[in-house]
Parts: C-alpha cells; sequence; structure tokens
C-alpha cells in the first residue's frame, strides 16, 4: 500500500470533545498538558514563532466550534524552548515546551497526564493513539479535521532491527503496525502518542519522524515522554514558575503542635459573603446560567441583599453595584443603582466569579458560604469531609488536586494561592 504522504494515515476522524487537549500549531500538533503549557516536539522550532497563535481542542482546522463540547480557543506563543540537548541530525531528544499568553482551561471529563513510568508501554503490542491533522498531500491541501490512528507499540531494539544502523534513541519510542498501513505523518509532527484508558489519556509520545509514512515494518518514532519528566517540571514549574498537576508541593511544613481534641460539638458557624472580586457570579462551572439570577434588586442597599440572598436557602453568591451610573438616577427602575443581584444555585452548588465583561462593570461578587476559617480545616476526629470522618485535610486537599477541579483553580488563582491543594487546604475541601 502507498502511504498517502502529510497526513495520519490510516486513521478516523475524531468526535468533537474526544481529544479536548490536542493543540494545532503552525504546521505542528501539540498537547495542551497544563493550562499554559504545550509540549511539541523541538523540530517544530516553537521559538520562531513567538506571538504566533495556536488553536487549543480544535476538531475541525477552520472552525472552532465543538458542538455540545468546549469551543477551541486561539492563544499566542508567549515563551517557547526547545529541550537543550536536541539534536537536529539524529532527532534525539526532540521535546520543545510551549507558555501560552493566556490559560485555556480544560472543560471535560478526560483528563491528559504523562506517562513517567519508563516501563510503559511494554515492548509489544499495547494500543497506543496518534492525533493529527498533518496536510493531505506535499504542497496540497491539509486534513480538515483531526484525525487518529490506533497503533502499537514497539521496543527500541525491534525497531532498530527494522531500521538497521541504530537511529533508535533512549528519549525516543516507536509505534506502528508491522505490516504497515496506519502511521502518523509530516505535519502531524509535536502531536501527542496517548494511552486511553477510560478517561485518562496517558501521554507516551510526541510525533517526531519516521522513513516515509505507514510503510510495512517502518513504525513511526516519538518522543519518549517518560525520559524527561524532570526537564519539563524544571521549565514549566522553576522557569516559568505557573501551574502544572506536576510541580512539587513546597516542602512538607513540620506537623504543627497537636491542638486540644474538640470533645465538645462546635456549633454551626454563620455563614457569610467572602468577596470574590469585581464581576458576576457564574455557576460552578464558571458558566453565565441566566436562569440562577434574580435581577429584580435594584435600589437597595448592601445589607438588604445580603438579606434578600439570606433569606433563599438556595442562595450561592450575590453581586451588587453601589455607584449609579447617572448621579440623579433615583428613579428606581430595572437597572437603576445600586443594584443587587442575587444568584440561586439551583443546579450549580456553589458559584464562582467571573470579571464582568458587559454593562456595568461595577459589580462586585460575593460567595455566600461557609467562612474560610483555617482552624475547620485542623484534622481532628470530628473533621468530616462528604460525611466520611476519618479522612484529613491534606486528603481532601489531595482530592481535589486530583479531580482536576477547574472551579477550585479559578478560585484558587483569585485568591493569589498557586495550588489548588494548598487552596484546599485552607477552605477545607470546599471549593
Ligand atoms: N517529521 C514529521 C513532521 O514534522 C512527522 C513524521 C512522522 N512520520 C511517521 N512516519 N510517523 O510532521
Amino acid at each position: 500500500m502507498d502511504a498517502t504522504p502529510g497526513r495520519i494515515v490510516g486513521g478516523d476522524p475524531s468526535d468533537q470533545g474526544e481529544w479536548p487537549y490536542y493543540t494545532l500549531i503552525n504546521g505542528c500538533g501539540g498537547s495542551l498538558i497544563a493550562p499554559r503549557v504545550i509540549l511539541t516536539a523541538a523540530h517544530c522550532k516553537p521559538q520562531k514563532d513567538i506571538n504566533k497563535k495556536v488553536i487549543i481542542g480544535p476538531t475541525k482546522r477552520k472552525d472552532l466550534d465543538n458542538g455540545p463540547f468546549q469551543m477551541a480557543e486561539k492563544r499566542r506563543i508567549k515563551k517557547a524552548i526547545p529541550h537543550p540537548n536536541y539534536k537536529k541530525k539524529t532527532l534525539a531528544n526532540d521535546y520543545a515546551l510551549i507558555l501560552l499568553d493566556k490559560e485555556y482551561i480544560i472543560e471535560s471529563t478526560i483528563k491528559l497526564v504523562l506517562n513517567e513510568d519508563p516501563n510503559f508501554p511494554p515492548a509489544a503490542g499495547e494500543v497506543l493513539d496518534v492525533l493529527g491533522m498533518g496536510t493531505l498531500s506535499s504542497g496540497g491541501d491539509v486534513a480538515d479535521v483531526l484525525m487518529d490512528v490506533k497503533v502499537e507499540s514497539f521496543s527500541n531494539s525491534q525497531c532498530n532491527s527494522y531500521f538497521g544502523g541504530n537511529p533508535m534513541k533512549d528519549s525516543m519510542i516507536c509505534a506502528g503496525l508491522e505490516e504497515g498501513g496506519k502511521d502518523s505523518c509530516q505535519g502531524d509532527s509535536g502531536g501527542p502518542l496517548v494511552k486511553v484508558i477510560g478517561n485518562t489519556h496517558t501521554q507516551v509520545g510526541i510525533s517526531s519522524w519516521g522513513y516515509g509514512c505507514a510503510d510495512e515494518k517502518s513504525p513511526g518514532v516519538y518522543s519518549r515522554v517518560s525520559e524527561e519528566i524532570n526537564w519539563m517540571k524544571k521549565v514549566i514549574c522553576d522557569e516559568w514558575n505557573v501551574e502544572f498537576y506536576l510541580c512539587g508541593q513546597t516542602p512538607p511544613t513540620p506537623p504543627a503542635p497537636t491542638p486540644a481534641p474538640i470533645m465538645s460539638p462546635t456549633p454551626p458557624t454563620p455563614l457569610s459573603f467572602e468577596k470574590l472580586g469585581k464581576g458576576y457570579p457564574r455557576d460552578s462551572k464558571g458558566k453565565f446560567n441566566k436562569n440562577n439570577w434574580d435581577t429584580k434588586n435594584h435600589c437597595v442597599d448592601f445589607t438588604a441583599c445580603q438579606d434578600k440572598c439570606k433569606a433563599q436557602d438556595q442562595c450561592v453568591g450575590i453581586a451588587w453595584a453601589s455607584t449609579p451610573k447617572v448621579a440623579d438616577d433615583t428613579g428606581c427602575r430595572a437597572q437603576s443603582l445600586p443594584r443587587c443581584v442575587v444568584y440561586y444555585g439551583v443546579t450549580a452548588q456553589t458559584v464562582a466569579v467571573e470579571e464582568a465583561s458587559g454593562d456595568p462593570k461595577e459589580f462586585r461578587a460575593y460567595r455566600y458560604g461557609a467562612p474560610v476559617d483555617p482552624t475547620v480545616c485542623a484534622d481532628s476526629e470530628s473533621f468530616k469531609w462528604k460525611g466520611v470522618t476519618k479522612k484529613n485535610c491534606t486528603w481532601v486537599a489531595n482530592q481535589k488536586e486530583n479531580e482536576n477541579n477547574n472551579v477550585c483553580k479559578k478560585w484558587a488563582k483569585k485568591t493569589g494561592i498557586k495550588k489548588v491543594k494548598d487552596f484546599c487546604k485552607k477552605t477545607c475541601g470546599k471549593c
């Protein structure tokens, strides 16, 4: 079979929302491995594309719409670093990292993690998926939809014996079919090679090179992700200092002196309004949900606004605007200020805040919830989480970190705490 040069060979068009982290870069692919970080191949030379746009999450090349799934979005390349030991000649260490101008938070149950296990995938036969939007033929059209193809892992020695001349380095892994017919190809470089298990996609490789495409006994070659996790951590955590689930926690704090056990049940703490900042309350998914708003409370003061919320057990937050747009606006009509918007979490249990984009911009949002009291989170015999008594604070915080909870992340960011873990320790996992 003659491989069509320049596209994923033998693959299928992917479904919307299937690969939410796939990223389209100028002539290459990539994967969003942290809210502001793309992993790609060094030979794609992203450092030459500073300020150029990438598209995160596309299913189609020319359309950001993903139907019921999160829209694809454009971001700009702010910084890019190829691996310091990348060798142009041999393509050893064909890894590069891109820092985006702005984060993109994936709203999906599908989670991309990096493979840290040097013994995975096994020598032979693990089924993996490669993603790409390579061009259709040299000088011709580009694939207009994201393609994925299932290939099998091979050992490096097997590939060396196919190829001859030992081109396989430790930083590489190869995958394909012995009989050929399925492969990545030009234009797919930088894109991810993943192992899908349920909703967890483990990235094991980055499309790098091959002799031809999809030929028999000639698997595609990928950069081996597990080999350079430490380099990635160094760049993302230490140099760029941005959020990444693999950034180690700050060194464990020495155990605090054990507080005296609280023997008597503590009275329930009254709820309070926590200042979230300037903006509109959103639901826990960060979405504006029109039906959850009560906007008719114009011309009320802040206390009255809070009372409206307190009187409703579904209220999870308010937004209050104080300064009248027009000095003599005392008519108390809808749109008059001061104005109170009460947010009901009928479906969404919590409220987040997002910067007001429309008019008026002067809303201040408050979350109505339990006060953040660090002592509440002190591990004690009475500490409960989701009704379970024995879990301690750190456990809860770790749980939240692992859930990859986007709302948590946004809140943590707003409060200036970098890690969801640390934030959750403060809020006792309430985010
Ligand atoms: N070097 C190619 C690119 O820049 C990827 C080639 C992959 N080849 C293969 N047979 N798997 O897009």
